[in-house]
């Protein structure tokens, strides 16, 4: 690993914007590392990036490792975030602990995320050497909570999520991320803490940007308001394989070049 905690900081202090990026598997994790992109979160929205859930609530810590340990084989040198997925902290602290100290143990993560405002347990993970990225807004495991992917923070609950993002920094969270609040939020906050804020749709403010990975790259048959895709790879997908199947059927593959004699 050569990214660390603390060259995100220094990024924020030298004013230099940084990327994260979901990943899921190795060769992914490998292409991101390689292209430079010093952040690798394995989201819990792995459960519908990778594994076809229709939310994150059903992913299991055991199927979050089996993902996390791919990726930190694929990465040389970005800091790999592991993160927790629902019901595996909010039991309770001990809980939360030892499920925290597994994506380090088994996962060869080199920090968590954790949602919503868990200023205890962050505090007690970073006083155990465990760096944690917090994640305020939008909180996708509370969605039945929240009435569905609803933009956050609007009107009077915007000092509710300010107050959530400084317990978080004063616990010791290392970076947070900021999803889908109003951009003037993500401004503001990012303006009244030292820890970097990492947004989704939280506008340009932010001092880093983070997109899932099947957004970005075009996978995602709906994605939402706040992803941008900058490749199509459904069409160049589908496309292949139809090309592939076509040169098959006219008995053009295999061709001398790719046959043994
Ligand atoms: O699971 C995830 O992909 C996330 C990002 C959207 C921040 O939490």
């Amino acid at each position: 690993m050569s990214v660390t905690i603390h060259d995100l900081r220094a990024y924020k202090a030298a004013g230099k914007r940084f990327v994260m990026l979901t990943a899921y598997d190795f060769p992914t994790a490998q292409i991101l590392d390689q292209a430079g992109v010093p952040v690798l979160l394995v989201g819990d929205s792995l459960a519908q990036g990778a594994l076809g859930y229709e939310s994150t609530l059903p992913v299991t810590m055991e199927e979050m490792l089996h993902h996390t340990r791919a990726v930190a084989r694929g990465a040389r040198n970005a800091l790999v975030v592991g993160d927790m997925p629902f019901l595996s902290y909010q039991t309770s602290l001990e809980e939360g602990i030892r499920n925290a100290g597994r994506f380090l143990k088994e996962g060869g993560a080199h920090a968590v995320k954790i949602e919503g405002p868990q200023v205890e347990l962050t505090h007690k993970l970073v006083d155990l050497g465990i760096p944690v990225m917090a994640h305020v807004g939008l909180t996708p495991q509370s969605v039945h909570e929240l009435g569905g992917y609803k933009v956050q923070g609007r009107g009077e609950t915007a000092a509710r999520i300010q107050d959530q993002a400084h317990a978080l920094e004063k616990a010791g969270a290392f970076a947070i991320v900021l999803e889908a609040v109003p951009a003037e939020l993500g401004a503001d906050i990012t303006g009244n803490l030292q820890i970097p804020t990492i947004g989704i749709g939280a506008g340009p403010g932010c001092d880093a940007q983070v997109l899932v990975i099947n957004d970005l790259l075009g996978l995602t048959e709906k994605p939402p308001k706040l992803a941008k895709a900058y490749a199509n790879l459904r069409r160049a997908i589908a496309d292949a394989v139809r090309a592939f199947a076509e040169d098959v059927e006219n008995g053009t593959f295999p061709d001398e070049g790719h046959s043994y004699h």
